[in-house]
């Protein structure tokens, strides 16, 4: 986890007539890392990851993707940069299996064109095995190996989830970008995906966390970013963060007791 940062934001602001969500939005993720984003509601969490993502365009600010400045491009150009966002990114199709929606997540974001395609040349053919061998692998890491050939409209909503987050990592992007992840999961499942998402960050992956559920982040995280009122409160490691009383605050909305 050493090195430049994989992505960073400086003083990214973002106002919608008049209302400032984000006023000073400043942090790094690490290459590697499992970052978390927390803060309460309206804290301006989702305009910031909008604004990094290429949703929105922000007022003011950088980010920057492993040293590129990506500030402001449109979300297919920052997506062909390397940084995704799962679900939102990702449609699965109900017909096609499980396995051919990784297959289709490759090529989609890998550019054969059509004439590669009618030729069959040698690259398309090397790029189709490559994706072949990451999708078993991918399969293998979220667990559904056993559900390859069937169709995604039969796939549980957990087993979904799982599949965008698989189809989201086909094309081997630097961060992958997880909006509540553990939204709608069953309780009991929770502690299955939290070693589904250490294991692929152990593989190599790093994932910007925003997640309501504080437990989860301060388990799976690496570094945690706390937000308040449109700006970054603080962030450090989980242990750290947990005991700084002005989190506990903008938690609670009151001075936390002595
Ligand atoms: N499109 C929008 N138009 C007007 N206000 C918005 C819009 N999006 C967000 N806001 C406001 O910006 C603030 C931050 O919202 P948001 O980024 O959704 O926070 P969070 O994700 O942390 O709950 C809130 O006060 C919200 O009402
Ligand atoms: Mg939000």
């Amino acid at each position: 986890m050493n090195g430049a940062p994989l992505l960073r934001l400086e003083g990214v602001r973002k106002s919608f007539r008049g209302v400032h969500a984000v006023t000073d939005a400043s942090f790094a993720v690490a290459r590697g890392s499992i970052t978390g984003l927390i803060g309460p509601n309206g804290s301006g969490k989702s305009t910031t990851i909008d604004c990094l993502s290429g949703f929105q365009r922000p007022d003011a600010g950088r980010v920057l993707l492993d040293g590129q400045d990506i500030t402001g491009l449109p979300a297919h150009l920052v997506a062909r940069a390397g940084l995704r966002r799962s679900f939102q990114q990702v449609r699965l199709f109900d017909a096609l299996s499980l396995r051919d929606n990784l297959m289709q997540a490759a090529q989609a974001a890998d550019g054969v064109g059509w004439l590669g395609a009618v030729l069959r040349s040698p690259a398309l053919r090397r790029a189709e095995l490559a994706a072949a061998e990451r999708a078993w692998l991918l399969l293998d890491q979220i667990g559904l190996t056993r559900l390859a050939e069937s169709p995604a409209g039969a796939l549980s909503y957990g087993q979904k989830k799982l599949a965008a987050l698989a189809a989201a990592l086909m094309p081997r992007p630097r961060l992958v970008v997880l909006d509540e992840p553990m939204a709608g999961v069953n309780p009991s499942r929770i502690v299955e995906v939290e070693a589904i998402l250490r294991r692929l960050n152990a593989a190599g992956e790093t994932f910007l966390i925003v997640e309501h559920n504080v437990d989860c982040i301060m388990r799976l995280c690496h570094e945690v970013v706390v937000f308040e009122q449109g700006r970054t409160l603080t962030s450090g490691p989980p242990a750290m963060v947990r005991d700084d009383p002005r989190v506990l605050e903008a938690y609670l909305g009151v001075p936390a007791a002595a």
